[in-house]
């Protein structure tokens, strides 16, 4: 089928209320018409993600920001101004008549106008807001191609737009732009591009500001254990045998495990790779996945974060 046709019949199964995957710049999402209540139900019931758990509409451009959100505070249309297109979720105070279903009952709404060319074109071609999480099952790996959706959904979702891989990797940052300007989740767009043009930026304590699901501590994990460590005891952790490897460098001599993948010390690539590499590692059935923990720079915090939490997920579902 051609790329006209695809979007010809993803735009069709939007507008019947139907589910979509499409890529953005950060992971593939699963969308919904965001003003359908029915058809954002059904994401929820897909994913299997719980009803309180707010989604992040997507738009064409910032030009239909004030259909979704009201009393849009001045910094929030200058990270607008610089970041969208791009990998940056602003929380805004909802506009009347956005669903609650949407905003898991929240007063305020996450918006983003992402930068990949197909799912500007989609956007476009629908002419609304598309409310889409990550294309993963909950609390599982988010998907960076077609492949990894087709993996997690089979027939369930048969519209996949394939769009490539993503070229972030990770999924965006989101900045709350309620009473304070505060950081939620690390993401796509690094902290202190964003304070260039808001100044100085807070994170948010655990529990502070809005609710945001993706940031409860276990999530992104994949089935096989995952275990952080760093220095020597990942060394001695990774003479072990039946271990699944993720490093930044490459394996001893005579390494007995089960795969090694040297993902490199740029933060930058570690990102785009990771989510295609837990992929990677957790089909070897390995007794666990080792991960050599980042380093401290503010260019690895999303890196940091994501592993974190598919880290505590793991020990959450040992524990259970
Ligand atoms: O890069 C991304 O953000 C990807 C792509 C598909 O755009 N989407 C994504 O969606 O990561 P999801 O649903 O997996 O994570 C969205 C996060 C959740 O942590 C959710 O709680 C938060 O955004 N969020 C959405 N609306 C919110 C709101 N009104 N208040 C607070 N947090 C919100
Ligand atoms: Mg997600």
């Amino acid at each position: 089928m051609s790329e006209a046709a695809e979007l010809g019949r993803a735009v069709a199964a939007l507008r019947s209320g139907e589910p979509v995957a499409f890529p953005t710049e950060t992971v593939y999402g699963l969308g919904a018409d965001a003003r359908n209540p029915a058809a954002v139900q059904r994401v929820f019931e897909l994913k299997g993600r719980p009803s309180a758990h707010p989604l992040i509409v997507h738009l064409a451009d910032a030009g239909h920001l004030d259909a979704w959100a009201e009393r849009i505070p001045e910094p929030a249309h200058r990270l607008a101004a610089r970041f969208w297109p791009g990998p940056l979720t602003l929380i805004l105070p909802r506009a009347a008549g956005v669903l609650d279903v949407v905003t898991g009952g929240q007063q305020s709404i996450g918006l983003r106008v992402p930068s990949h060319p197909l799912a500007r074109r989609l956007l476009e071609a629908f002419g609304g807001g598309i409310a889409a999480p990550s294309a993963n099952r909950y609390g599982r790996v988010s998907p960076t191609t077609a492949a990894h959706v087709r993996e997690e959904f089979g027939a369930e979702l048969p519209i996949v737009l394939d769009g490539g891989p993503c070229s972030v990797g990770l999924e965006s940052t989101i900045v709350s732009c309620l009473d304070e300007i505060l950081v939620l989740r690390p993401g796509g767009i690094a902290v202190p591009e964003l304070e260039a043009v808001v100044g100085p930026l807070r994170a948010a304590r655990r529990g502070e500001g809005p609710r945001a699901p993706g940031t409860t501590l276990a999530h992104y994990a994949p089935r096989t254990p995952l275990k952080l460590a760093a220095g020597a005891a990942f060394e001695a952790l990774a003479a072990e045998p039946r271990l699944a490897v993720l490093a930044r460098h490459a394996p001893r001599v005579g390494f007995l495990g089960a795969a090694w993948l040297d993902a490199g010390e740029e933060a930058t690539r570690y990102a785009h790779d990771l989510y295609a590499n837990l992929r990677e590692l957790d089909r070897l059935g390995a007794a666990a996945i080792l991960v050599e923990a980042v380093p401290p720079g503010i260019e690895w915090d999303a890196v940091r974060d994501r592993l974190a939490r598919a880290a505590a997920a793991c020990d959450a579902e040992e524990l259970a």
